[in-house]
């Protein structure tokens, strides 16, 4: 691997091999979302304990300030909204001249496979792994359910993550599952978990970011559990124990309580 691949991923992968990335891209196709009206307020306060940001070219530019700024992964694909056909028709949407304008230390996109648009999707990450390659710019590939959630199973996740994998994505982002494990084991590159839909319980975040961590995830790239939440900061501190200090659920959740209720005082 060449240096400026390996010191951009240095730059998203922290030392002890482990990630936190938060996700502010969620715009791009579902508008502004709730608590994500205001992406650069939404992030003031959590952004500390974040390791990278997962944004678009329209966001970063207007509500990212350039001079202290986390690593940017910027998402690349798009082209279809919640209210359109099909969100799984995507294109690539950002030249690989505009992601080395910004400075990026990684790019990510979305592949819908077993869709309609599976082969068009695949292509996307194919053909931008061919340009990323030439200028050292790490790929994460994003598999994508759209709005079928029910997909999320071992099965599904694992013919998912080890076909982008195959295709040339320097690190896989996946939903956690049962039998986490038959997809980190499947998977030859390093794999994060995605969020989905705001969980009920915040034990329930901890439970699954933890189990996939012990499955062999490396961190993850999560954002509605954590911004959505009333409690944002609190959430961004404790899931930040689970992925950097490996703390279990409960001590997570004691750190949860303890920041919440300092933010009450
Ligand atoms: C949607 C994405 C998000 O980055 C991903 O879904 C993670 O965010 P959340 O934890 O809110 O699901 O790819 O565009």
């Amino acid at each position: 691997m060449d240096w400026g691949m390996k010191n951009r991923l240095a730059q998203i992968i922290k030392s002890d091999g482990k990630c936190f990335f938060m996700p502010v891209d969620h715009g791009y196709f579902l508008g502004p979302t709730s608590r994500l009206e205001k992406p650069g307020e939404t992030i003031k306060s959590i952004v500390r304990y974040s390791d990278a940001l997962f944004v678009t070219r329209g966001v970063l530019r207007s509500c990212i300030d350039p001079d202290n700024s986390l690593p940017i992964i910027l998402r690349v694909s798009g082209g279809s909204s919640v209210i359109g056909k099909d969100l799984a028709n995507e294109s690539i949407t950002t030249s690989i001249e505009e992601a080395i304008r910004l400075n990026v230390s990684a790019v990510g996109l979305s592949v819908f496979i077993g869709t309609e648009y599976e082969h068009q999707t695949l292509m996307n990450l194919a053909n931008l792994v061919n340009e990323c390659e030439k200028y050292g710019i790490p790929v994460m590939a994003v598999t994508a359910v759209g709005k079928e959630l029910e997909k999320r199973d071992a099965r599904y996740l694992s013919l998912c993550c080890r076909i982008a994998a195959e295709l040339g994505a320097r690190v896989v982002k996946t939903y956690w599952c049962e039998n986490f494990d038959k997809v980190t084991n499947g998977c030859p590159v390093p794999i994060v978990i995605a969020g989905g839909p705001k969980c009920d319980t915040e034990l329930q975040v901890f439970d699954f970011v933890y189990d996939g961590m012990q499955k062999g995830a490396i961190g993850v790239n999560l954002g509605r559990n954590v911004w959505q939440h009333p409690h944002p900061v609190a959430m961004a501190k404790a899931l930040r124990s689970v992925i950097h200090q490996k703390a279990a659920p409960k001590e997570a959740l004691e750190i949860f309580n303890e920041e919440k209720n300092k933010a009450k005082k």
